[in-house]
């Protein structure tokens, strides 16, 4: 089943010679130059510090570019827009309303009628896996749940673009694992850009088709930078033991801490 599929084009994203100087004269970011296809899984890693987060809410609006420009489409970013959906690690839902409430939240705003907003809620809450859990509040499911809330409110607004901070750093490891296979399978069916942003190199290699690998920061004295952008030519689903997956792993590890032993690219 095809649900919702979208333009072409829709989601391609521009990052033109885009840096972030700070009030106190240091620079987050600077000179990053990034063109993510419509429909693709981008993921970014680095250090602490290195800008990631700062990139990500460059491209949402959130921050203002000091320098260059950040195109989604062909329309030049200047502020958060309905194309571009954000999750972060905290699920940010309102706690006082219920799962289908928190997700009917932003086509009820958008203004759409009431059949198109029970249309969106149910296509999206099923979509999660959470059907069951409609009338529930956020306080009564567990971290994933509460994150598969946060996933479906943000794609009810059909967005082409989902940008995702660290979505899963705050789950237990079983729980993080089911919602990257449930991510990817939503991302592919809905053809949607993502860029994610994680700590974690085996994530990333799991789930993107390239990795970005952004260095130094403002963290080093440094502005952060894109060191290597690295294609992932694994079919899916992947399978993390494999000695390809692993070599990426390592490649990307070196780059961020430096040679590492043989076998120990920790992340
Ligand atoms: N308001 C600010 N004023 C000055 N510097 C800032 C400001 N906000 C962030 N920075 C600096 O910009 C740099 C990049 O921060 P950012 O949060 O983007 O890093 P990050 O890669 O997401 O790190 P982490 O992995 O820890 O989340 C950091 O060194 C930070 O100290
Ligand atoms: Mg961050």
């Amino acid at each position: 089943m095809r649900i919702g599929a979208i333009q072409r084009h829709a989601g391609m994203i521009d990052v033109q010679g885009v840096g972030k100087q700070y009030g106190n004269g240091t620079y987050a970011v600077k000179d990053v130059n990034l063109h993510i296809d419509s429909g693709e899984f981008l993921a970014i890693v680095g250090p602490s510090g290195c800008g990631k987060s700062t990139l990500l809410r460059m491209i949402a609006g959130f921050e203002s570019i000091t320098e260059g420009q950040i195109l989604v489409e062909t329309r030049p970013v200047s502020g958060p827009g309905p194309d571009r959906g954000v999750v972060f690690q905290d699920y940010g839902l309102f706690p006082w309303l219920t799962v289908e409430e928190n997700i009917a939240y932003g086509p009820k705003e958008a203004g759409y009628p009431r059949s198109q907003v029970k249309e969106l809620v149910d296509k999206y809450i099923d979509l999660v896996g959470l059907k069951l859990f409609a009338k529930k509040f956020p306080h009564e499911l567990s971290g994933g749940m509460q994150q598969r809330v946060a996933i479906a409110r943000v794609l009810a607004n059909t967005p082409s673009v989902m940008l995702m901070d660290e979505p899963f750093g705050a789950l237990d490891a079983l729980t993080r694992e089911q919602l990257q296979n449930q991510l990817s399978y939503i991302q592919k069916d809905l053809g949607i850009t993502v860029v994610f942003v994680t700590h974690s190199i085996e994530e990333a290699v799991y789930l993107a088709d390239r990795v970005v690998v952004m260095g130094d920061g403002a963290a080093s004295g440094v502005a952060g930078n894109i060191k290597k952008i690295e294609t992932i030519s694994l079919d899916g689903p992947r399978d993390t033991t494999s000695v390809e997956f692993n070599r990426y792993r390592r490649d990307i590890s070196e780059l961020i801490h430096g040679k590492t032993a043989k076998g120990a690219a920790s992340e």
